[in-house]
């Protein structure tokens, strides 16, 4: 299938775990492909298989995303599909959450995640779509999580907004929520050992019906898949990828 041939795709956070699996998704199908992150080496490595547009930019700084567009949009034309992925994990215990540790968690997946989306918007063609990265933190009350679950919240309810808003210029915004999936994100909250992420691990294996944790593509399949044409009639949706925990 070359269900992107030709078309302009910009992920914000597409150098690691999910947002790295749906690059490799969309350029095998056929997208010019624009990503951003902060890490030059895995971006220049994300640039190299995937053929993307790579672009160094940090998300909690919205003037940074402002000129990614920029870029991105001299360089492959108007965005047909913009996936907004980028996020940051971090659990605290509510007690210890410091104004600090709240600010950074919303200020990459909440406040950041709108700017870069506000960002792109005016270079947006119709007919194209959005997609954000939620999550089941969202909706799920897990301890230590009040920082990251309000945001994502967030995020689930500005998505809905953008979804009426930009509903005349025929433009489809939904959500994807990941349950546990395997990437990077899991050895990347501070003050964790790797006894506490394989501790985390078996919590979620048992957690999740499925008995698993999921795979980064199994999520971006789910991405590509509103993304696409194939999706024509669904907006304003959260689609759960999470081995059934919401669900069952
Ligand atoms: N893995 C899970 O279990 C899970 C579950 C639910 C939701 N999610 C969500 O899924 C999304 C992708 O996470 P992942 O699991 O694939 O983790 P990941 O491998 O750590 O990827 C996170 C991505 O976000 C980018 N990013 C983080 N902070 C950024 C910033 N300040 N500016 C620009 N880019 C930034 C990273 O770029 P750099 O590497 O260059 O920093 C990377 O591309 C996130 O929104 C996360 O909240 C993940």
């Amino acid at each position: 299938m070359q269900r992107f041939q030709d078309r302009h795709v910009l992920i914000f956070g597409g150098n690691s775990g999910i947002g790295l699996s749906a690059a490799r998704g969309f350029a095998a199908e056929g997208a010019r492909l624009t990503i951003t992150g902060r890490s030059p080496e895995t971006l220049a490595a994300a640039a190299e298989e995937t053929g993307a547009l790579a672009l160094c930019a940090d998300i909690a700084a919205p003037e940074q995303s402002r000129d990614a567009v920029a870029a991105a949009v001299a360089r492959h034309g108007p965005i047909d599909v913009l996936f907004v992925n980028a996020g940051v994990g971090g659990f605290s215990p509510i007690a210890e959450v410091t104004e600090a540790f709240w600010d950074d968690v919303h200020g990459v997946n909440l406040r950041g995640a709108f700017f870069a989306a506000q960002a792109a918007l005016p270079h947006m063609r119709a007919r194209g779509a959005i997609v954000f990265t939620g999550s089941i933190g969202s909706v799920a009350a897990i301890p230590g999580n009040a920082a990251y679950a309000a945001a994502k919240a967030g995020l689930r309810a500005v998505a809905r907004i953008f979804a009426v808003e930009l509903m005349p210029r025929s433009i489809r915004v939904n959500v994807v929520s990941p349950g546990p999936t395997e990437t990077p994100l899991f050895r990347r909250n501070p003050g964790m050992t790797d006894a506490d992420v394989e501790a985390m691990r078996a919590q979620m294996r048992a957690a999740t019906p499925m008995g698993r944790i999921g795979e980064p593509e199994e999520v971006a399949r789910a991405v590509l898949f509103l993304a696409s044409d194939e999706a024509s009639f669904i907006t304003g949706i959260d689609l759960y990828v999470d081995g059934g925990c919401i669900e069952l």
